[in-house]
C-alpha cells in the first residue's frame, strides 16, 4: 500500500470530515458536490486507492467490471448499500464497507417526525397559516389520529428499528415487529413480535418500513399488504423507495383506505413521485434521514476508520465484502 494513499470523494461531506480525510490522504475532491457518473467512477477507480462514495455513486455490474485494479476499497458514507452490487464487488476482491449504527438515532428522529406529521395534518396546515388561509377554527378543523397509545408496527428491527421504537414508547405506543429473526429479549423492550408479516399489518395503525432493500424486500408494501392494514392506518418510509408499491401506496391513499403517509424516500431519487403532490396527506421529505450535522461528522469518521483500518492491513469494522 501506498504510505499515503489517494483516495475520491464524489460529494462535499463534512468538514470535519475533509479536514481527517486530508490530514491522512491525498484526497481528490469533487467541488461541485454532483453525484459521480458510471464514467467518472470508472475513470477515478485509475487513479485512486480507496474511494467515499455516497448513495448517489451507484456501482453496478457494469461499472464494476469495468473498475481498475487500482481501486482497493469502496468505504460508503452510507448504511444502506443498494446503490452497490455487492456480488459484483465481491468477485473483483474491492474491499466494501459501509457506516451503520451513527446515523439511527437521526432516521428515527426523521420517522417520528413523519408519523407525527402525516398524522397531525402538518403539510396542510403549513399551507393554511403559510398562505394567509387560517381563518376559522371550529371543533372538527383538522383533526388527526393520534399517536399516543395506538399500535405501531416496524417491519425491520435492525438498528433504526429498534431506535424508532425506543423513540415511540416515549409515546406509549404499542410495538410490534415483523424481523428476519426473532430479537433477544432485551432488545425487544417489550414489543410483540409477529412472524407472520400479515399479523402485523393487521394490527398496525402506524406502520414503519425500517428494512434494507434487496430483491427480497423490493415492492414489500403492495397493494395486497396495504390492503390489510387497518382502515385509516399511516405509513412511515425511511428506509429505500425499493420498498414501496408507489402506485399501490397512492391507490390506498385515494381510496381513503390510507389516512395519510410519511415518506423521506421515493422509488425515483431526486424528485420524488410528482403523483403525490397534489396529494397534502402525504408528507414529504427529500431523503434527509440521516442529515444532521453530528450525524454527518460521524458518518464521516465511521468511513475513514474504515479506510485507516484498510490501509493499516486490518480488516475494517464495517466490512461487508
Ligand atoms: C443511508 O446511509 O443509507 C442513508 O439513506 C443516506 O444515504
Amino acid at each position: 500500500m501506498p504510505d499515503r494513499p489517494v483516495i475520491w470523494i464524489p460529494r462535499r461531506l463534512s468538514d470535519a470530515t475533509l479536514e481527517r480525510a486530508r490530514r491522512d490522504y491525498d484526497v481528490i475532491l469533487n467541488e461541485n458536490d454532483t453525484p459521480g457518473s458510471a464514467d467518472e467512477i470508472v475513470a477515478m477507480s485509475a487513479k485512486v486507492d480507496g474511494m467515499i462514495p455516497c448513495h448517489s455513486e451507484h456501482f453496478s455490474a457494469d461499472v464494476v467490471a469495468r473498475l481498475d485494479p487500482r481501486l482497493r476499497i469502496v468505504a460508503n458514507h452510507s448504511v444502506g448499500v443498494d446503490h452497490c452490487d455487492l456480488a459484483a464487488l465481491r468477485k473483483t476482491g474491492i474491499v466494501v464497507t459501509n457506516t451503520p449504527d451513527v446515523l439511527s438515532d437521526a432516521t428515527a428522529e426523521i420517522a417520528m417526525l413523519l408519523m407525527l406529521g402525516a398524522a397531525r395534518h402538518a403539510v396542510r396546515g403549513d399551507r393554511i397559516v403559510r398562505q394567509g388561509q387560517w381563518d376559522s377554527w371550529s371543533p372538527s378543523f383538522m383533526v388527526g389520529k393520534q399517536v399516543t397509545g395506538a399500535r405501531l408496527g416496524i417491519v425491520g428491527m435492525g438498528r433504526v428499528g429498534r431506535a424508532f421504537a425506543a423513540k415511540a414508547r416515549g409515546f406509549d405506543m404499542e410495538i410490534h415487529y415483523h424481523n428476519r429473526s426473532r430479537l433477544r429479549p432485551e432488545d425487544e423492550a417489550g414489543a410483540v413480535f409477529h412472524e407472520d408479516v400479515d399479523s402485523l399489518l393487521e394490527i398496525s395503525d402506524f406502520l414503519s418500513l425500517h428494512c434494507p432493500a434487496t430483491p427480497e424486500t423490493r415492492q414489500f408494501l403492495n397493494a395486497d399488504r396495504i390492503a390489510r392494514l387497518p382502515r385509516g392506518a399511516v405509513v412511515v418510509n425511511t428506509a429505500r423507495g425499493a420498498l414501496v408499491d408507489e402506485p399501490a401506496l397512492l391507490a390506498g391513499i385515494e381510496s381513503g383506505h390510507l389516512a395519510a403517509a410519511g415518506l423521506d424516500c421515493f422509488a425515483v431519487e431526486p424528485g420524488g413521485n410528482p403523483a403525490f403532490a397534489s396529494h397534502e396527506n402525504i408528507f414529504m421529505l427529500p431523503h434527509i434521514g440521516s442529515a444532521t450535522r453530528t450525524t454527518r461528522d460521524a458518518m464521516g469518521f465511521r468511513a475513514l476508520d474504515n479506510l485507516d483500518a484498510f490501509f493499516a492491513g486490518k480488516d475494517p469494522h464495517d466490512r461487508l465484502v
